[in-house]
């Protein structure tokens, strides 16, 4: 894309020096400004569920005080209500914050895959699954960036799965594993949605840190994806600027100013770095610029929010409700069921003071909290008592606190306790050691339960947590992560049944932390965490391995249920032009008592690859409209030859294999309503014949097989000569590369054979 005019002009009018320092930030927040042709500063800030604006210039670490911002959801809970409309709506609000506060870039989304529950930043995360990550930071950049003037910055750009040794680690990962997994939720993300900035993540891939790693911010980002935008470093990424800025890092924050600048000078005069790499770089700095017109103002502390609060708030608190995944509720104890006389016993301190973002660079200055105990209390009927017990001290154990709350539990008609992590528990920076939830909460459920049968928990964390040890003692679970600064009014609303629960997992809950697929490889040790399991991550992982979960991906009950029916496939097109195309149709009906929206998850199997592959993958999910009672809607997929096909390490391409694939519409991916089967062609893949193709490989090729079978020829009686006359001795040396069995006698097969075939191939 040629640069506008005005940029062009800039661009030959800048000195070296200046071209240098635009390349790096001025302070922590802000890039860097050219007074002298009348170039501002432009804001950055985080980022991702709500905006971390620092006063002045931030306090270096950038960790404290921000200006009062709306905190929505985490991405731990948006990833649940696989609903992109709704990511959407609050990325638009995003965005109008940031456009009030002066900001013209929010760091965010995070759209690194949950590969361990153990990840301290799995709250800024979406899923454990490329498409729901995908699709989901496609939606909030869509809505950060619908403002026109503020930008949205992709992160953490690659394979920041782990908090251990971020800076140093090396990310090994093989080459399908990353296509497959790592690569396509930001894939999507630039292509759909494209973000003004994508942020290089601390850590290295495969050996080379992500901030100068060529393949990653140059060949693969903007060649193959097409990625126009400003690729910014993590705050302290960069190592060594010259050798990022050549791997395609325009801009360096927060600024190693005097030594970052004074190098790429030294770079351009020494002639190691070519002046014209430097001068894309400061174009892609000043398009940035020129894209966020009217901000670089900042409105400082004190200052009006400039945005309606009250509009945030209320979309915070409905998306914190869309959010909240029912797990478990056996006869039916949600929602409470509560009548004049009764008395619900809130207990927890989580009840009170809610655990509701995570902690680190995202954390946000609410610009108000809700509590669930007030909360629940406004929304009782007239004549139910709402008691409150603590229950459990905030990182102590207090025997008096829990003595007191299993006291009102026996006296209550339904106990509903909040339960969560704390937030030293989880935290950008480090990952967590266990699964578990703090002892003295596990503790209390048991003799919460033994008090009182009613049991409800309703949980907030970040990441996920072991329920398999304490559940048991509980009738009903509703998992709301860390929901955002409304939290406490959407817990609320789900338990009295003024929402209906509608979140799905977007992870799976192990039964144990051992279960997990990358559990004897996280987070990996002396400098390198190897991605073992491969493809299978997560659901992948698991349901290949057929273990048992807690719950699995895509999970999550309601107050009424669902019917599946008419499961229609249609293929049109062909593979050979890209064409091809699957139209999936199937109806929903509600057959509850209460209006909900359903999420119907489309997974697709290859019974017959030639590549190992995860029994079925999610490759389409929609979330219908509020279905009323007896209400129907028809959802539809498309699938293209893409979502069929595997990434081949051999063809260094995507790959689709002809044949049966199976096609299953469910709630979950291990609840399968219906399956229909289609039949696809492809070409078939070349295979390369040479004299290390295997025999059977020059058997099963449409041209080597006849030239090979004439070559060797037939005996009197019309019998194929050789090797080829023995079935059972091509089954045990049928894998040894052609030119091999050269060596072995009465085959058939010799050096001059070989050469013979070699020489009559055709052109391949
Ligand atoms: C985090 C980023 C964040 C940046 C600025 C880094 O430590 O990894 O996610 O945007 O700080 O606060």
């Amino acid at each position: 894309m040629p640069a506008p005019p005005h940029v062009a002009t800039l661009l030959g009018e800048l000195t070296l020096e200046e071209k240098a320092s635009l390349c790096l930030g001025s302070d922590f927040w802000h890039t860097a400004p050219i007074p002298r042709l009348g170039i501002p500063a432009i804001a950055l800030s985080d980022g991702p569920h709500g905006l971390r604006k620092q006063p002045d210039e931030g306090d270096h670490v950038g960790i404290s005080g921000s200006l009062p911002a709306t905190c929505f959801p985490t991405a731990s809970a948006l990833g649940s209500s696989f609903d992109p409309e709704l990511t959407r709506r609050v990325g638009e609000a995003l965005g109008v914050e940031a456009l009030a506060q002066g900001v013209a870039v929010v760091l965010g989304p995070g759209i690194n895959i949950k590969r361990s529950p153990l990840c301290g930043r799995n709250f800024e995360y979406f899923s454990e699954d490329p498409l729901v990550s995908g699709v989901l930071g496609a939606a909030l950049v869509e809505g950060m960036q619908s403002q026109g003037v503020v930008g949205a910055s992709v992160k953490h750009f690659a394979a920041n799965n782990q908090e251990t040794d971020r800076l140093r680690v090396s990310a090994d990962i093989d080459e399908r594993t990353l296509r497959e997994i790592y690569l396509p939720g930001f894939e999507r993300v630039v292509t759909q949605a494209r973000p003004w900035t994508v942020m290089c993540a601390y850590n290295k891939v495969n050996g080379v840190s992500a901030s100068e790693n060529y393949w990653l911010l140059t060949e693969l980002v903007r060649d193959e994806w097409g990625f126009e935008g400003l690729m910014v470093s993590d705050w302290g990424a960069v190592h060594d600027r010259v050798a990022a800025l050549a791997a395609g890092l325009d801009l360096e924050m927060p600024p190693n100013l005097g030594v970052s600048d004074a190098a790429l000078v030294a770079a351009v005069r020494g002639g190691e770095l070519d002046e014209a790499v430097l001068d894309r770089a400061v174009e892609r700095v000043l398009r940035l610029v020129d894209r966020a017109p009217s901000v670089g103002v900042d409105v400082g502390e004190g200052t009006k929010p400039g945005f309606d609060a009250d509009a945030h708030h209320a979309l915070a608190r409905a998306a914190a409700a869309e959010c909240a995944v029912l797990l478990k509720n056996d006869g039916d104890l949600l929602p409470l069921q509560l009548s004049a006389g009764d008395t619900v016993a809130v207990i927890g301190e989580f009840a009170r003071t809610p655990r509701y973002q995570g902690a680190g660079s995202s954390r946000v200055n609410p610009t108000r909290i809700e509590n669930a105990l007030d909360e629940i209390r406004a929304k009782v009927p007239d004549g139910v008592r709402v008691e409150f017990a603590p229950g459990f001290g905030i990182g102590t154990t207090d025997d008096e606190l829990a003595a007191e709350a299993i006291a009102l539990a026996g006296r209550a008609s339904t106990v509903v306790a909040f339960l969560g992590l704390l937030e030293a528990d989880e935290s950008e920076g480090f990952d967590r050691t266990s699964m578990d939830l703090p002892a003295n909460q596990t503790a209390l459920i048991s003799r919460l339960a033994a008090a009182n049968p009613n049991l409800v928990v309703v949980l907030a964390n970040g990441s996920a947590v072991r329920l398999s040890d304490w559940e048991h003692h509980s009738q009903a679970v509703l998992e709301c992560w860390l929901s955002g600064q409304a939290a406490g009014g959407g817990a609320a609303d789900l338990l009295i049944g003024a929402a209906n629960p509608s979140g799905r997992l977007a992870e799976t809950l192990p039964l144990r932390l051992e279960d997990n697929p990358s559990y004897l490889n996280f987070p990996g040790e002396h400098g390198h965490v190897r991605y073992g399991e491969g493809v299978f991550v997560g659901y992948r992982g698991y349901d290949a391995l057929g273990l048992p979960v807690s719950y699995p991906f895509g999970h999550g009950l309601s107050y009424t249920s669902f019917d599946y029916a008419d499961l229609t496939a249609t293929v049109t097109g062909i593979a050979e032009d890209d064409t091809l195309t699957v139209a999936v149709t199937c109806m929903v009906t509600n057959t509850g008592k209460r209006p909900r929206k359903e999420v119907v998850q489309l997974y697709v199997t290859d019974p017959e690859s030639s590549a190992r592959r995860p029994p079925r993958e999610l490759k389409g999910f929609t979330k219908t409209t509020t279905l009323a009672p007896g209400e129907s809607q028809t959802v539809t997929f498309h699938l293209h030859t893409r979502d069929l096909s595997y990434w081949s390490v051999r063809q260094h391409r995507w790959v689709l294999e002809g044949g049966p694939f199976r096609l299953s519409v469910g709630a979950t991916s291990r609840d399968l309503r219906l399956t229909t089967t289609i039949e696809v062609s492809a070409p078939p893949l070349p295979v390369q014949l040479d004299s290390m193709a295997t025999l059977e490989e020059w058997l099963a090729h449409p041209v080597g097989s006849g030239l090979l079978r004439e070559a060797i020829g037939v005996d009197e009686h019309g019998q194929p000569r050789g090797i080829l006359g023995d079935e059972e001795l091509i089954r045990v040396i049928g894998n040894f590369p052609i030119i091999r069995l050269a060596a072995f006698p009465g085959l058939g097969i010799d050096h001059t054979t070989v050469d013979h075939l070699l020489g009559r191939l055709p052109p391949q």
